[in-house]
């Protein structure tokens, strides 16, 4: 694996101790080798010390000496920029000098963990230096992070880029959700069960709630948050992602195109409410109390403007035109510096049609639900009312919970390990097709339009749950927001 952008923050805080947990699982084959390329006058030592850090860092298995030696004598550095010849020329030299060396045989992936804005340059690179077609029994395959593009006429420009000089199937494009457990679980619960299926429709659902909350706030990453913001980080790709598998009719199989043809009917099948001022929703957050520590506001973080119009909150209501959703409301929201780190999905009914109870007996009866955990807490609740212990007839909701870390005692990989092994293996049902890439654009870019002539977004107090607008347009609706 060829690992372009080695000093940022996805190397070395996923993709570097992925790839040191998959080894420490015997789950890479003894000659795998990295190549570090940057623009670093660093020798192989340096590259291995800088991958040591990360590891000891980040890592999630624990560190063994002799997994590390092994994985570190594939080690090499290339140093250079994207647009040296002569550095891509001793990149090509480097990796014929491990196929011969370690038994990689010309298979090689290219990993840009760079901003897409170079993605021209390196393939261009790769393919001018004959890194980017394999020979016949060989493969080569180039793996992109989201957000992929900026809009749709980005997202086409960057596949076009991309397209030619691999093959649409060599194209791996990594939405980490993806590769988290819950998220495949979506699809386990859903079709390897008779208990849910059923009730999964709107005859039962009366609107699901998709978040993705983040206590953090943008760290170190205003150069490339400030003008994207949270729509585009997340809604774009992992939202959407995580809204058409739980949409999603059943595949015929779990192989890539089958499921690729089923979210893309979600997807294609998704309609925007008419009055984007009412059912969207952005904000954008100020100084306040995190964690328990004091906070600073998002246009007071180093490298972002005093009048950045960036929104750190995002919340749409988006509807799904098929017989299975119509007239169900799928509410998708997310945000930094909220009141705590929480990724859900919330099924929630409608109330049952009669109630045989006097009213006074079901007063504490909300909705039932069924929540997807996906992280932290990995597991599902399923809410529903219960009859309180006693002599009168009155009925609250309760929760049936299942957590992972009692079910199971293997712990869930990190989303990284999974597909980093998957692209490695050319195994492609976790990845997005450009297709998915290109719609979920369709469905985005009028909601940031309308955004981009409203000026400011929202303010709202870092640690809380976002503008009170989000509040406003859920009650709209004569619905509330789950408070995880
Ligand atoms: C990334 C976003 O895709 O996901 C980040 O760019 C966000 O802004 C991150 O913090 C969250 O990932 P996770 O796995 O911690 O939920």
């Amino acid at each position: 694996m060829v690992l372009f952008g080695v000093t940022g923050d996805l190397s070395r805080k996923k993709v570097m101790p992925a790839i040191y947990d998959l080894a420490n699982r015997g789950l890479l084959p003894a000659g795998f080798s990295l190549v570090g390329f940057a623009r670093r006058d660093w020798a192989d030592e340096d590259f291995a010390q800088i991958v040591h850090d990360s590891v000891r860092q980040h890592s999630r298995t624990e560190f063994r000496e002799e997994v590390w030696r092994q994985l570190a004598e594939g080690f090499r550095f290339v140093p250079g920029d994207f647009d040296d010849d002569a550095a891509f020329g001793n990149l090509r030299r480097t990796i014929e000098e491990l196929d011969e060396s370690r038994g990689t045989q010309g298979n090689h992936a290219f990993y840009l963990a760079i901003p897409p804005t170079f993605f021209g340059a390196v393939a261009a690179q790769l393919k001018e230096h004959g890194l980017a077609r394999p020979e016949p029994g060989q493969w080569r395959r180039v793996v992109v992070e989201k957000p992929f593009g900026h809009d749709l006429a980005s997202a086409r420009a960057l596949n076009d880029i991309l397209g030619e000089v691999f093959e649409s199937g060599s194209i791996f494009r990594i939405d980490h959700y993806l590769g988290k457990e819950t998220v495949q679980n979506i699809l386990a619960m859903r079709f390897a069960n008779n208990l849910f299926e059923p009730v999964w429709n709107g005859n039962y659902v009366d609107h699901v709630q998709i978040t993705m909350a983040e206590d953090v706030g943008i760290g170190g990453r205003a150069g490339y948050y400030d003008g994207v913001g949270a729509a585009r980080d997340v809604i774009q790709n992992h939202l959407m992602q995580l809204m058409a598998l739980v949409a999603m009719e059943e595949p015929t199989s779990f192989d890539a195109e089958s499921l690729r043809v089923e979210k893309l009917k979600v997807l294609a099948s998704v309609v925007l409410p008419k009055r984007l001022d009412l059912h969207t929703a952005r904000g954008q957050y100020t100084a306040g109390w995190a964690g328990g520590e004091q906070v600073i506001g998002f246009c007071e973080e180093e490298g972002i403007g005093k009048t950045s119009a960036t929104e750190t909150y995002a919340a749409v209501k988006l509807g799904i035109d098929t017989r299975r959703w119509a007239g169900v409301p799928f509410y998708l929201r997310t945000g930094k510096r909220l009141g705590r780190r929480v990724t859900e999905v919330a099924i929630v009914f409608k109330k049952a049609p009669h109630q045989p109870f006097s009213a006074t007996s079901t007063e504490e009866l909300g909705n039932n639900a069924i929540v997807i955990r996906v992280q932290p807490d990995e597991g599902m609740t399923i809410r529903f009312g219960s009859k309180v212990p006693g002599t009168a007839m009155e009925i609250r909701d309760v929760n049936m919970d299942f957590a992972y870390g009692s079910s199971f005692t293997e712990a869930s990989p990190e989303a990284y390990e999974r597909l980093i092994l998957d692209v490695l293996l050319g195994d492609p049902p976790l990845f997005p097709r450009h297709e998915e890439v290109e719609l979920s654009w369709q469905i985005l870019d009028p909601i940031l339009d309308h955004w981009a002539k409203k000026g400011r977004p929202d303010a709202y107090p870092s640690g809380g749950w976002g503008p009170t607008s989000a509040d406003a347009m859920l009650a709209r609706d004569g619905r509330v927001w789950r408070r995880p």
